[in-house]
């Protein structure tokens, strides 16, 4: 008899919210963690920490650039980083203790320590050897394994990571000072995000990214309006540039480029430099060895709903190939865990959406207008402006747009794509119409209170069919 029916390594979002769907289901469950804390990436240095800066610098610049002034909000603020970065370290240590408090209350057992597996399966049966931080090893002994070991940064060859002053995300949530100036390496979520987080705090912020445009993947008229915010910002982009070294002082990097196209090459000087150009799955010490299971550049690759090639071993979350989002691993996780207990476990990955905690936010859910175009998909637009939303005009947050995709037959959404405020909370309302196989129309004649942002959603639902009423 095994101890365990899952036995769940990695303890993050793919991990932790997959041991309490198990608990639910009444298997016997374990999930091993290495970092001594619960939440993985996303609790630990990743989503819940970023957010934290992100909020407490949106409102230090609230408070310090106009915007308070604006509203006949007269203050001087004065930063102080040790209690900002405190409160973010106190929130986290709340959140990572809940996750810990759910274990327990869902009769999940939490093992501390680096899980690796050992060998096949024997009648039906697979091991996973625990080391503790003590060198101490356990040996679990369950019927099936779920891989969840998630992600780690992609390092950039010639550039060395000290964590001083060339960070990663990880370093970059956690700066000693605010710096003058920042160079951020890589134009994507976390650089974007990263970077106005320091940018509100003081920052000179310079992203050099590889391509000639911004978060690559996002709908391009999208990507191309929130750059314009950006620069309106103050950020400074150079685009299609290769970074091709970078050396650091106690003080200072230097940081030496050149235009991917070939030209000349130019040097560029900062305090501090953020790395953050992707990342990759994390399968270090795992042991994927003794059971065959050979990793691509996408990690550990479910044949079949999250099965690896091996019986009895299940792959989720960001070790595994799609998206390397929090909310993906734990819809990955839910629906591996109904599978195991035998229940139809179902993830629809058209429908996963994509939010940048910006300001204003970056939203996005379903196909692109590129996507469209590239498989000669018949479609329609509707579209409509912020600066024509009444709540978002008295709020002074008119930047930005929402457009909403439709099958030009059906009405069928097929996507939905954003920039403006809290889009990422309003893009909600689009993923569940998709869910029920909504059309435009669903959204058009469905009554949004007023004045609200999200009543842009459904003005520009009704501008598919050409009805748009406020502009
Ligand atoms: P992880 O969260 O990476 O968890 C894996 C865990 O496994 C880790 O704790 C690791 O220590 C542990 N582990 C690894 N190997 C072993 C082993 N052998 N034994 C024991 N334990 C092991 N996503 C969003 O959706 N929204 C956001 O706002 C967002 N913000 C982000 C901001 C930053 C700065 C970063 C870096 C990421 C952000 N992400 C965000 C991405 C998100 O963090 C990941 O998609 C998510 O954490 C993936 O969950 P996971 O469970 O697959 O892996
Ligand atoms: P990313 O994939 O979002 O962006 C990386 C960027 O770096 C791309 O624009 C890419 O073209 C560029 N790049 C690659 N190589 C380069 C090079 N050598 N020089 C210059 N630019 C280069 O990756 P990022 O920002 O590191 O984030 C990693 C993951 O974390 C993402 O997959 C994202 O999904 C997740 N994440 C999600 C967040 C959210 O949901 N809000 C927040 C932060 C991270």
């Amino acid at each position: 008899m095994a101890q365990y029916d899952v036995v769940i390594i990695g303890g993050g979002p793919g991990g932790y919210n997959g041991a309490i769907r198990a608990g639910q289901l009444g298997l016997k469950t374990a999930i091993v963690e290495g970092r001594g804390k619960l939440g993985g990436t996303c609790l630990n240095v990743g989503c819940m920490p970023s957010k934290a800066l992100l909020h407490a610098s949106e409102m230090f610049e609230a408070a310090s650039g106009g915007e308070f002034a604006k509203l006949g909000i007269e203050v001087k603020p004065k930063l102080n980083l040790p209690q900002m970065m405190a409160q973010k370290a106190e929130s986290v240590e709340a959140l990572t203790k809940g996750v810990e408090f759910l274990m327990k209350k869902n009769k999940v057992d939490y093992i501390k320590g680096w899980g690796r597996i050992d060998g096949p399966f024997s009648q039906g049966i697979g091991k996973v050897v625990v080391k503790a931080e003590d060198g101490s090893e356990t040996v679990l002994e369950t019927r099936n394994i779920v891989i969840a070991t998630g992600s780690e940064p992609t390092p950039l060859p010639g550039v060395t990571i000290d964590n001083k002053r060339i960070v990663d995300s990880t370093g970059a949530l956690s700066l000693p000072e605010a710096p003058k100036s920042l160079i951020v390496v890589g134009a994507g979520v976390i650089g974007l995000e990263l970077g106005s987080v320091w940018k509100r705090l003081g920052a000179e912020v310079t992203v050099v990214e590889f391509l000639d445009r911004i978060l690559p993947g996002t709908d391009t008229e999208v990507a191309n309006a929130f750059q314009k915010i950006l620069t309106k910002q103050g950020f400074k982009f150079k685009l299609a540039s290769k970074v091709t070294g970078a050396t650091a002082t106690d003080k200072q990097v230097q940081l030496t480029l050149e235009p991917v196209a070939g030209g000349d090459a130019e040097t560029l000087q900062a305090d501090y430099v953020l790395v953050a150009i992707g990342r990759r799955p994390y399968t270090q010490g795992l042991g994927l060895e003794t059971v065959g299971i050979v990793p691509d550049k996408r990690g550990v690759i479910a044949n079949d709903h999250y099965k690896t090639g091996v019986d009895g071993i299940w792959v989720i979350g960001d070790v595994t190939s799609g998206p390397m989002l929090a909310h993906k691993a734990e819809d990955e996780a839910v629906a591996c865990m109904e599978l195991i207990a035998g229940k139809a476990g179902h993830v629809n990955y058209d429908i996963i959406p994509g939010v940048i905690y910006t300001k204003p936010e970056v939203a996005t859910v379903g196909k692109t207008e590129d996507d469209l175009k590239a498989a000669g998909v018949a479609y329609k637009v509707g579209k409509f402006p912020f600066l024509a939303n009444s709540r978002a005009k008295i709020n002074h947050e008119t930047d930005g747009f929402v457009k909403v995709l439709a099958d030009a037959k059906t009405d069928r959404i097929l996507g939905a794509h954003a920039v403006g405020p809290n889009v990422g909370d309003m893009i909600a309302e689009i993923c569940v119409a998709m869910e029920f196989g909504g059309a435009s129309e669903d959204v058009a004649r469905t009554c949004h209170p007023h004045p609200t942002r999200a009543e842009a959603f459904r003005q520009a639902a009704m501008g598919v069919e050409g009805w748009t009423m406020q502009a």
